[in-house]
């Protein structure tokens, strides 16, 4: 599968290498792409660097890894190259660095941080992952065998697109729990139940079910 990666930082960094590690077609973007020689280099033939735009027309697949603050200014740049497509959303509303955006939905226990991608890219199917994993656990636990794997906690409104993305964790060796919806997504946010918490499928499934 293409797949474009819009923020090549920590989590969108080591993701990516993942991916073309897993046999995908990887864009890597930044808003300087020729500082990314070395992570193309790192991941090897199937991966590339371009820019943002770039990486979100190339991919059948995108993924959103940039500081919350700024996903509606991204949006404005390249949404009409996410229209149906599943966008995976990996960010986390940080007031201190994100802002008042931030500090809106960590006050209103009603909202939801993903709301803001889901509103910022209409046409896409956003699905929240990845957001609750320390980069270097991602970066260090992939591709572990079957029984010592971590899961990673997914939301989002449509089921192929969640498919699409379990696929994918799955590949990269991860297990997946579905928490359901975006309007579900509260225990994957910052400090909530699965938030920097590694564990076990088996251990989620547990916590998720004595709540
Ligand atoms: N660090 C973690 O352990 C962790 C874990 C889970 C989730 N998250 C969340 O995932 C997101 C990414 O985190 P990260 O740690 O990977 O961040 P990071 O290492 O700082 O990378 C973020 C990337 O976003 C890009 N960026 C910044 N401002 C931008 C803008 N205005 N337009 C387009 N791109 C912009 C930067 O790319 P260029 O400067 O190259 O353009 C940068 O490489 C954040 O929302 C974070 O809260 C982080």
């Amino acid at each position: 599968m293409n797949i474009g990666i819009i923020g090549s930082g920590h989590i969108g960094g080591n993701f990516g290498l993942h991916l073309a590690k897993a046999g995908h077609q990887v864009m890597f973007s930044s808003r300087h792409p020729e500082q990314l020689a070395d992570l193309v280099r790192q991941a090897g033939s199937n991966a590339q660097a371009g820019t943002i735009a770039q990486a979100a027309d190339s991919g059948s697949l995108v993924v959103l890894s940039i500081p919350y603050g700024k996903i509606p200014e991204v949006a404005e740049q390249v949404g009409t190259f996410v229209h149906g497509k599943t966008l995976i959303d990996t960010c986390n509303a940080y007031p201190q660095r994100d802002g008042e955006i931030a500090e809106r939905v960590r006050q209103n226990p009603d909202l939801r941080e993903t709301q803001l991608t889901v509103d910022s890219f209409p046409m896409a199917s956003v699905v929240k992952a990845l957001n609750t994993i320390y980069f270097v656990n991602l970066r260090d636990y992939a591709f572990r065998p079957e029984g010592s794997r971590y899961a990673l906690p997914i939301a989002g409104n449509r089921e192929t697109a969640k498919k699409e993305v379990t696929d994918l964790l799955h590949e990269i060796g991860f297990d997946v729990l579905d928490v359901g919806s975006i309007a579900d997504s509260k225990v994957m946010e910052v400090d909530q139940l699965f938030y920097n918490k590694p564990m076990s499928l088996q251990e989620m499934q547990k916590a998720a079910g004595s709540r």
